[in-house]
């Protein structure tokens, strides 16, 4: 059988990351989280006092963006979020990442990748897509509860402002916008729990035609 190729979208905060990871420990595949790319270019722009708004200067980074950036300690956070959706809006630096993304998709072992434009735009010839997703309220609790069990001092309206701005800026750009694939199955994980959430997944695609 040819190897597997799994595209996972949603919004931010539903659970894609979690399960995109379980997904390429148990199937074996190697996991690509693409929101890392977005992350990593925002960063640089900020470090070099660039203006995230242009075009121009955002489809440079893009272009030189290598691996090692990627490995950067300081990706994960909320700051670096914002400033990845900022960045994502030009369809110059979309266009320079999307070679890598495709290469990384279609190696020898197949793959897992999450972000939000893969099931569309980046691997519209997937095997299994997926759309995971949950109530604004929900994924704002959770990176909350995530955040507190860190010992940070959050606000649960002021996660869930910037949730739904996230998903405004996601969803509304012209270019490549968050969106379910025609043939993506929607996973709505407001009930679930990460477990559940892997089940329901695995049995998609056992079950796939
Ligand atoms: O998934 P993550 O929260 O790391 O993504 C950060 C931001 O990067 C998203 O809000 C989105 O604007 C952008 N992104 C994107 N396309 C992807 C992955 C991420 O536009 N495939």
């Amino acid at each position: 059988r040819k190897p597997l190729l799994i595209a996972i979208d949603g919004p931010a905060a539903a659970g894609k990351g979690t399960l995109a990871q379980s997904l390429a420990n148990r199937l074996n595949l190697p996991y690509l989280d693409t929101g890392l790319l977005y992350r990593a270019i925002g960063k640089l722009m900020q470090i070099a006092g660039l203006d995230l708004d242009d075009p121009q200067a955002a489809t440079v980074v893009a272009e030189k963006l290598t691996p090692d950036d990627l490995r950067r300690g300081d990706l994960r956070g909320r700051e670096a979020g914002e400033l990845a959706s900022r960045v994502a809006v030009h369809s110059g630096v979309r266009a320079a990442l999307v070679a890598f993304q495709r290469d990384f998709a279609h190696g020898p072992r197949g793959a897992v990748l999450d972000g939000r434009d893969i099931g569309t735009v980046i691997c519209p010839d997937a095997d299994v897509k997926l759309y995971v997703t949950a109530s604004a309220e929900v994924r704002a609790r959770r990176r909350t509860d995530e955040l507190l069990a860190k010992g940070r001092m959050v606000d649960y309206e002021a996660i869930l402002s910037e949730v739904k701005a996230r998903d405004e800026r996601d969803s509304g750009r012209a270019e490549a916008p968050l969106r379910p694939a025609d043939d993506a199955i929607v996973i709505d994980t407001s009930a679930l729990g990460p477990a559940e959430v892997l089940a329901t997944a695995l049995a998609v695609i056992e079950n796939r035609p």
